[in-house]
């Protein structure tokens, strides 16, 4: 049976980002159903919510969702449950998508784009899963209260809680370790257990799941010393696995070392492989509808969809290699231009994409 796929392209450059990916999946496979529905900013002037409850409804029964990217300073006044965000974050809570892996890659021809000396980039290849659906950012009760006692009695707080389940945490665990085994056998889980209960539990447990996983090399380190360790040396790192606030903070720490975010990928997976796949980067309102946009990012979350939801490791390696070509034949959109390149446009990317596809 054809699968389904829900393409949710959302605000900015999502749409012509999104535009490319579909050219390049409907190439490797033209019966792949595309159903388009709205999302974020562009779902709440078309339907008064950033998520609303037909997009939810064909995104869950969806084999996967290719998602662009959502979010726009116009949006920053609406209240917070209508903000473009909302879109996202429910989207990873209703379909349980509990495992995001965000891959942090330095492309060899892309050396300079980061920052750092390339002596301590150079190779770097690091994956970050990042638990998703728990932690402070769900975590029950949250809020705004009268406090009751102590220093600041009858002044008011804000508060949020950290917490996590031990299945949720054996899941991600698993899933880390089921990785790493498929890589160099390393993982590196990163808490704050010196100081945070939630930390302790979440290490415990850790240790617990990495009986199962003797094979694998298991290491645990404080999130302050691993943003430090990140760009001292990344190298030491193979995959790493945290909780939710730790991983958005590192994951977008590790992107930044290959200078070229405009080229991260990234997987949301649940229990079924149901998976939601989207570029690292935002959705950039400042360029958007210039064609100017780095696609490769959102070409390369469709091919990892193809991996992880669709079982087509094939498809995703020819995309994959496609990238790696163009690469090398030295085109790049503005993000990643260099002198002495090829600067290419949103559109044009995508036609050189599918020129390397269609010569093999
Ligand atoms: C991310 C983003 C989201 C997050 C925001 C947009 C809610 O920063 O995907 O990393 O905090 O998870
Ligand atoms: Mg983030």
């Amino acid at each position: 049976m054809s699968k389904n796929i829900a393409v949710l392209a959302g605000d900015g450059i999502g749409p012509e980002i999104i535009e490319q990916a579909i050219r390049v999946i409907k190439f490797i496979d033209p019966t792949l159903i595309l159903n388009e529905a709205p999302i974020g900013g562009a779902a709440f002037d078309l339907l008064g919510h950033p998520l609303p409850e037909s997009t939810l409804e064909l995104a869950k029964k969806s084999d996967a969702v290719l998602f662009g990217a959502v979010g726009d300073w116009k949006y920053d006044n609406l209240p917070r449950h209508l903000r473009p965000e909302q879109a996202i974050l429910g989207l990873r809570k209703s379909l349980k998508l509990f495992a995001n892996l965000r891959p942090a890659v330095l492309y060899p021809g892309l050396l300079n784009a980061s920052t750092l000396k390339k002596e301590i980039v150079s190779g770097l290849n690091l994956l970050i899963v990042r638990e998703l659906t728990g932690d402070v950012y769900f975590g029950m009760p949250r809020g705004v209260r009268k406090v009751i006692d102590g220093e600041f009695i009858d002044d008011l707080e804000g508060f949020d809680t950290m917490r996590y389940a031990e299945s949720e945490v054996r899941r991600i665990a698993k899933i880390a370790f089921e990785i790493s085994r498929s890589r160099n056998k390393k993982l590196c889980s990163i808490d704050k257990a010196n100081v945070l209960e939630t930390s302790q539990f979440w290490r415990n447990i850790i240790i617990d799941v990495s009986k199962n996983y003797p094979d694998v090399e298991l290491s645990h380190m404080y999130i302050d010393n691993a943003a430090m360790q990140l760009v001292k040396n990344p190298l030491q790192f193979d995959v790493i696995v945290t909780g939710n606030l730790f991983g958005d903070i590192l994951s977008d720490e590790a992107s930044m070392l290959t200078g070229s975010i405009g080229m991260l990928p990234s997987a949301s997976l649940n229990a079924n492989k149901q998976g939601l796949y989207e570029p690292s980067h935002g959705s950039a309102p400042d360029i958007a509808g210039k064609n100017i946009a780095n696609p490769l990012a959102t070409i390369l979350s469709a091919a990892m969809l193809l991996r992880y939801s669709l079982n087509r490791e094939k498809d995703a390696l020819k995309i994959e290699n496609a990238v790696q070509q163009v690469l090398n034949d030295g085109l790049r959109t503005s993000d990643i231009y260099e002198e002495g390149y090829y600067k290419v446009g949103t559109k044009e990317m995508g036609d050189a994409i599918l020129k390397k596809l269609s010569n093999k």
